[in-house]
């Protein structure tokens, strides 16, 4: 019967590019999976809806499911051309996030306790909230709509795990720090004991302030965090059993469902690998393909700092003298925006002006996925975003990591130590170690990180197959949604 979607799923990522990829891939699945019961309303803020709608495929993409699926924005004042205003120029995110995200999340608040979030044509209720875990007072919401709640934190478990131990850090000492050491061992996280040390968190705990705001908020949220009816997590069980062991402890129903943008390709569109769908809120540049198709085998170095992290003039300079020095092609994404203290970005410098043109191309924004799984990519130089970590995984790629901020501190630490799946560039950035990081990426260490990279990759491969753990579990999350057992 049309209309008759009795289960509708309201999902509510931060209004991010990481988070937002990972949550419609979700919404897709969920539609696609669920034999036309499910229903889903995917709202984002009006900035992110509006990029949205002007550089992705997702009107066209979810045109199939017609009225099963709508795209609702919550009012944040911001033009698309706002988008991230602040964020860029501050260089760090939890400003962002603890002030226009926050704000977003009450106000759909707001529009979902008073019933004013849909049309008049259009009054099916809710029965089931998927929200990113940062929106911590989403735990009150449900409870009052009566409905099941599900968070689906984007980031990376081993940051998510770290954010949730924050209360057990400041209660045994940890936090905020004494002394400057940030090679220190951190004790009081279980699971990452023997190699997380100060500098491996994420990076609003390096403060020496007890009453950091953003420690305090962190605390609230990591109690109201498990009472939650389900954690997603874009994770599969081989990559991290220990950690997930300790998590599944405090949040025993949960959901481990990556690489998701892995199992959307087993599970909806098995044979649209070469032309994945975009959910990209900056344009595309899709002619660095050709360039690419032209290089050697392994030859190119993809270098990107994702959505949201931003780097100086200086870091600028030094990233690109380390690039050319290395004699390695480069395959280099300045998102607009990305680099602070701005004037010149266009202009080559003149001593590097030769080498860049013979081995480099600067791009603005790149189709991500794609280039990681084209066949001249032999390495990533990364921000170690989480979404970025697990495609190069996918992919095959191993990474020279420059973590920002959030849980990339803790993912690179991870890929270098645990994994062993890349280097870890965190807290220097200087041309001699970005030359050196290079070349024994791409040259002399090649072969150590390629054995345990294709490990990596075989296990993701296993796990998004049929019968795999995060293709069995995410049919258990759909069965759950739909037949209410939370
Ligand atoms: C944010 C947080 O900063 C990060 O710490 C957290 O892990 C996820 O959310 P973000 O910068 O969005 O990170 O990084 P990431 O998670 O790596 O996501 C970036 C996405 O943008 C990836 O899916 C990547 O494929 C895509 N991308 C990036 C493009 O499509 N084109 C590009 O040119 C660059």
């Amino acid at each position: 019967m049309e209309n008759d979607h009795r289960t509708h799923v309201v999902i509510f990522p931060l209004p991010l590019q990481g988070p937002i990829n990972c949550m419609l891939s979700l919404a897709e699945l969920i539609l696609s999976l669920s034999q036309a019961t499910i229903s889903v309303t995917f709202i984002t803020t009006d900035a992110a809806t509006s990029r949205l709608t002007r550089h992705s495929d997702v009107g066209a993409r979810f045109a199939k499911y017609g009225p099963r699926f709508s795209l609702q924005s919550v009012p944040d004042g911001l033009g698309p051309d706002d988008y991230l205003r602040g964020a860029d120029q501050i260089g760090d995110v939890t400003d962002y996030l603890a002030t226009q995200a926050l704000d977003a999340g009450s106000r759909l608040r707001a529009m979902l306790t008073h019933g004013s979030l849909w049309g008049q044509s259009d009054r099916r209720p809710v029965t089931c909230i998927i929200a990113d875990g940062f929106f911590w007072f989403m735990v009150d919401v449900a409870k009052e709509l009566r409905v099941p709640l599900v968070y689906f934190d984007t980031i990376s478990p081993g940051g998510l795990w770290t954010f949730l131990c924050v209360p057990r850090m400041v209660q045994l000492g940890e936090l905020p720090f004494r002394g400057n050491d940030l090679d220190a061992q951190v004790t009081s996280v279980p699971g990452m004991e023997g190699y997380l040390r100060r500098r491996d968190l994420p990076s609003f705990c390096r403060t020496y302030d007890p009453n950091n705001q953003f420690i305090l908020h962190i605390s609230k949220e990591a109690v109201y965090y498990p009472r939650a009816q389900g954690h997603i997590l874009n994770t599969f069980d081989d990559l991290e059993a220990p950690l997930l062991s300790h998590m599944r402890d405090l949040c025993p129903n949960l959901y481990t469902i990556g690489p998701l943008h892995s199992l959307i390709r087993a599970k909806v569109e098995p044979i649209a690998s070469k032309n994945a769908s975009s959910s990209s809120l900056w344009e595309e540049d899709r002619s660095c393909l050709a360039w690419l198709d032209a290089q050697p085998s392994k030859s190119v170095l993809y270098v990107s700092i994702g959505s949201l992290a931003v780097m100086t003039r200086h870091q600028l300079m030094e990233f690109w003298h380390g690039l050319v020095h290395s004699k390695s092609q480069f395959l280099w994404v300045r998102r607009p925006g990305s680099i602070i203290e701005t004037g010149h970005d266009d202009e080559v410098p003149m001593e590097l002006e030769e080498g860049t043109r013979e081995r480099g191309r600067l791009v603005s924004w790149v189709p991500q996925e794609e280039v990681l799984a084209h066949q001249a990519i032999g390495g990533f130089l990364t921000h170690s975003g989480w979404n970025s970590t697990l495609e190069s995984i996918v992919a095959g790629v191993p990474m020279i990591c420059w973590p920002c901020f959030v849980d990339q501190q803790v993912n690179s630490r991870t890929v270098s130590e645990v994994w062993g799946v890349g280097l870890d560039m965190k807290d220097t950035c200087d041309r001699v170690t970005i030359e050196k990081m290079i070349r024994e990426l791409m040259g002399d260490q090649r072969e150590r990180f390629a054995a345990k990279m294709d490990n990596l990759t075989k296990l993701a491969a296993k796990a998004v197959d049929k019968g795999g753990t995060s293709y069995c579990n995410l049919d258990r999350l759909i069965d759950d949604i739909q037949f209410n057992r939370f």
